[in-house]
C-alpha cells in the first residue's frame, strides 16, 4: 500500500504533482510520500500492540541504514518510532531527527572504540554485542566511563534467509553474531562483569525475506536460549528480532502480510515475558519512495536492440547493478502505444549500470519521465557520485506539501569539496 497513484494524467506523490516535482528540482529525483512512511509504521504498530500481552511493549527501531534522510527519519519520529543504528553517524542523524536515546539500538559488526564511547555517552538503549572481543572492548570503554553498558548478544542463528547472497545475514559462514553456544558464554560472563548489564539477545538473519519459516527458526533460537540463560540464574528482559520482512516490489510478488509476521514472533515468545523490538528497514521505507527520471534519448541500434537511457544511473540506484534486484519502471504519464522489450540503462560508462533487461514498456521518447517503485529504502543512502554525476537530491511530500530535503550540490560545491594538496596549487 502506498500514495503514488495516477491523478489528471499524471504520477502523483499524494497531492503533489512529480510533473512538478521533476521541473523545479530536475531529475533525477527521489520523491518519498510521508503518508506511506506512517501508514507502513502504524500497520506494524498496530500489530505489535494487539500482540502486547506476547511481545509486551514491542519497540519498532526503523533501519536507518535503509534511509537516513533527517525529513524521513523525523517523520517516523513523530510517529513515535525508535532507530536501529550501525554507525555514529546514524546515532547522530536519529538524534537530530527527534528519536530519543532510549529508542535507539546500535548494532554492527565493526564497532570503533570512539563509537562505543559515544554510544555510552548519548545513552543508547542498548548495544548489540556481536563478538567476544567487542563485549571486552565495550567493558573497557563502559569502565572508562566509570559507567554500566546495557547491551544485548546478537546471535548467529544458523538460520539465513533473504532476497540476495549479499544481504543474508544469519548462516554460520557469514561475519555477523556469534554461534549459540559462545553467545550463552558471553551473556554469562557479561553478567559477571560490574561494568556490562545484558538485558537481552538479538539476531538478524538477513533481508527481503519471504518465507517467514526461517524468521520463526531464529527467533525460536533466541527463545529456546532466552530459557537456558534463566535456567542460569541469569535475566533476560528484551528480545530484538531484526528486521527482514521482505516489501513487495513487483505486483506479482507475494509477501507475508504484516500481523501474520508478527503474529508469528507472537506465538514463539508466549510466556516467556520478554519486550520484543523489531529493527524493520525496507519494509517501512521500500514503498514510500520513487526514483524519478527523465529520458535522455532511445537508442534503436540496428542489431534490434532498444536501450531506453535515462538520466538516473547506478550511482544513483545501485540495487539492480549489486543485487541483479527487480524495480517497476512506470511513465509519468502513461503512453499508447505497442508495449515492446527495452534495455533501461544509465549514462555510466559500465555494463552494470543496467536497471533492466528487455523490460516491456510502451513507446517512451527523449524527455519523458519514468519513476522507479520501490525505491525508498537503500536507494538514496547507497547513492554516490560516480562519474562526477551530482549526488541525487531527495524530496519528502506530505499531502498538498512538499520540500527538497537534500538539495543537489552544485558542480561549484562538488570541486570546492577538494582542497588543492598545496604543492598543486
Ligand atoms: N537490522 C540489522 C542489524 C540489519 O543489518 C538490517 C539490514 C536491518 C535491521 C534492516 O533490514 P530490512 O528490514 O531492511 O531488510 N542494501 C541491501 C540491504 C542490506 C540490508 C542490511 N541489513 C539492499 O539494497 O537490498
Amino acid at each position: 500500500m502506498h500514495h503514488f497513484t495516477p491523478r489528471d494524467g499524471a504520477l502523483h506523490a499524494e497531492n503533489a504533482s512529480l510533473e512538478t516535482i521533476a521541473a523545479q528540482v530536475g531529475t533525477p529525483v527521489y520523491v518519498y510520500s510521508a503518508a506511506t512512511l506512517r501508514r507502513h509504521y502504524g500497520v506494524l504498530r498496530a500489530a505489535c500492540d494487539a500482540r502486547r500481552a506476547d511481545l509486551g511493549d514491542a519497540l519498532i527501531a526503523f533501519a536507518v541504514k535503509a534511509n537516513s534522510n533527517l525529513s524521513v527519519l523525523a517523520t517516523l519520529a513523530a510517529e513515535g518510532c525508535g532507530a536501529d543504528t550501525v554507525s555514529e553517524g546514524e546515532i547522530r542523524r536519529a538524534l537530530a531527527a527527534g528519536i530519543p536515546a532510549e529508542r535507539i539500538i546500535f548494532s554492527g559488526v565493526g564497532k570503533t572504540d570512539a563509537e562505543l564511547t559515544f554510544a555510552l555517552d548519548v545513552g543508547v538503549r542498548q548495544i548489540n554485542v556481536e563478538s567476544g572481543i567487542e563485549l571486552e572492548r565495550l567493558a573497557a570503554a563502559a569502565a572508562a566511563k566509570g559507567v554500566q553498558a546495557t547491551l544485548a548478544i546478537r546471535v548467529n542463528p544458523n538460520v539465513g534467509a533473504g532476497g540476495h547472497a549479499k544481504i543474508t545475514t544469519g548462516g554460520a559462514g557469514d561475519k555477523f553474531g556469534v554461534p549459540v553456544r559462545e553467545a550463552l558464554d558471553l551473556y554469562a560472563r557479561a553478567a559477571a562483569s560490574p561494568h556490562l548489564n545484558p538485558v537481552g539477545l538479538a539476531c538478524h538473519i538477513g533481508s527481503q525475506i519471504k518465507d517467514l519459516t526461517p524468521l520463526r527458526a531464529a527467533f525460536e533460537v533466541l527463545r529456546d536460549m532466552t530459557q537456558t540463560l534463566r535456567g542460569q540464574g541469569l535475566t533476560v528482559t528484551r528480545l530484538d528480532l531484526g528486521g527482514g520482512l521482505a516489501a513487495p516490489y513487483a505486483d506479482t510478488d507475494q509477501t507475508p502480510a504484516v500481523e501474520t509476521y508478527v503474529d508469528m514472533a507472537a506465538q514463539v515468545l508466549r510466556g516467556l515475558e520478554v519486550e520484543a523490538a523489531f529493527e524493520p528497514g525496507r519494509l517501512l521505507a521500500a514503498n514510500a519512495g520513487v526514483l524519478v527520471s527523465r529520458v535522455i534519448q532511445v537508442n534503436e541500434r540496428s542489431d534490434g536492440r532498444r536501450f531506453l537511457v535515462l538520466d538516473a544511473a547506478m550511482n544513483d540506484l545501485m540495487r539492480p547493478a549489486l543485487y541483479d534486484a527487480f524495480h517497476g519502471l512506470v511513465p509519468i504519464r502513461p503512453r499508447a502505444g505497442e508495449v515492446r522489450p527495452y534495455d533501461v540503462v544509465g549514462p555510466v560508462c559500465e555494463t552494470g549500470d543496467t536497471f533492466a533487461r528487455d523490460r516491456a514498456l510502451p513507446p517512451l521518447t527523449a524527455a519523458d519521465l519514468v519513476a522507479f517503485t520501490g525505491a525508498g529504502a537503500y536507494g538514496a543512502v547507497m547513492s554516490g557520485e560516480y562519474n562526477s554525476r551530482p549526488l541525487v537530491p531527495e524530496v519528502l511530500v506530505d499531502g498538498d506539501r512538499w520540500a527538497v530535503v537534500r538539495p543537489r550540490p552544485t558542480y561549484d560545491a562538488m570541486l570546492a569539496r577538494e582542497p588543492r594538496a598545496p604543492w598543486l596549487s
